[in-house]
């Protein structure tokens, strides 16, 4: 790391509070011609940082800048290892950790960006990323370990990951749309996408790519035609270091389950599932089937009984609430 990125580790570490040029100057060895000249290009990069004569220098509280130091400085040991970057725009965060595991980069990798200019959604479609509201990361995986029927752990793990760390960072408490979107109040905040690659060697999951896109802010204009009726943002107005606190909970409990920290994430993900004892229309490739949700299974498959009276346990697929 350059002298930027450590001055901005240090004041991230005590955002909100005053850091003085003494000790940033003996924390870091440098000069106090030098410190300036970081924090003028850290401002020049939009962050919001005072500097106030006989106090030193303070990380504005309302800034919302995704850093990686951001998000470092509030991970837990259980996400020791992870390599995180940040990126200001790109096409789609799932498609960079792809890239990168195809170019030979293991498990723990993580991108982060809030911007996609080809974010993809499920079933290929494309999935609303503008500029500067939502968060979008994805999460790079070797599951040795899991079989290869586990890919829909890991998208139920994400679920319940990205709920908790919603609530400890927002107060608002979330509900899981299976299989794996997140509400708020009756509006989709985030979509999880998970794209796995397989070893037939190894009759297992080689890697699984595990994408988190999530809606912060409303954007300017609100939501495009097609998706306003179902969409919801998790904040009222801006937060001071919401993006970095809420990546870094995300991969704080994300790894707690995944890292057999916390034994199993079924039995929230059930508590949390809001299809359960509701009619749906489950989508087939013949036309729409309307179905009563039973239960869900220990591996949260959704268990259906349809209206003929056949029952059935899915585990994939897309449904929705049947209206009225
Ligand atoms: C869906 O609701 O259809 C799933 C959306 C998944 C979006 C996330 S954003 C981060 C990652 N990168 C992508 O291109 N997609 C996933």
């Amino acid at each position: 790391m350059g002298t930027k990125e450590n001055l901005l580790s240090l004041l991230e570490e005590s955002k909100g509070s005053y850091v003085s040029g003494e000790k940033i100057a003996a924390s870091l060895g440098i000069s106090r011609a030098a410190i300036w000249k970081a924090i003028k290009s850290l401002r020049e990069g939009g962050y919001d940082i005072d500097a106030v004569t006989n106090r030193g220098y303070r990380l504005s509280e309302s800034s919302d800048i995704l850093s990686v130091q951001g998000i470092e400085s509030r991970l837990s040991d259980l996400c020791q290892g992870l390599r995180i970057e940040v990126f200001e725009s790109t096409d789609s965060t799932n498609h960079i950790c792809q890239e990168k595991a195809a170019a030979g980069e293991g498990e723990g990798y993580v991108a982060v960006t809030s911007e996609q200019t080809k974010g993809r959604g499920r079933r290929g479609r494309s999935f609303y990323s503008p500029p500067g509201t939502g968060l979008y990361m994805s999460i790079l995986l070797e599951p040795s370990d899991y079989p290869g029927s586990a890919a829909l752990d890991l998208t139920t793990m994400a679920a319940v990951a990205v709920c908790e760390a919603i609530e400890s960072v927002s107060g608002k408490s979330c509900d899981i749309k299976w299989v794996n979107d997140v509400y708020i109040e009756g509006k989709k905040v985030c979509g999880i996408l998970s794209e796995a690659s397989y070893s037939v060697e190894d009759a297992g999951l080689s890697s699984v790519v595990v994408g988190i896109g999530l809606n912060l802010y409303r954007p300017d204009g609100g939501f495009p035609e097609e998706i306003r009726d179902v969409a919801g943002c998790i904040f009222d107005k801006r937060q001071g270091g919401a993006k970095s606190a809420l990546a870094a909970e995300i991969l704080n409990r994300f790894m707690a389950y995944y890292r057999h920290q916390i034994a199993s994430h079924f039995e929230e993900y059930r508590r949390r599932s809001m299809l359960i004892g509701m009619d749906i229309d489950v989508n087939l490739p013949d036309g729409k089937r309307k179905a009563h949700v039973l239960g869900l299974s220990d591996n949260c498959s959704l268990l259906i009984r349809y209206e003929d009276g056949s029952e059935d346990s899915l585990s994939f697929g897309e449904v929705s609430v049947h209206p009225g």
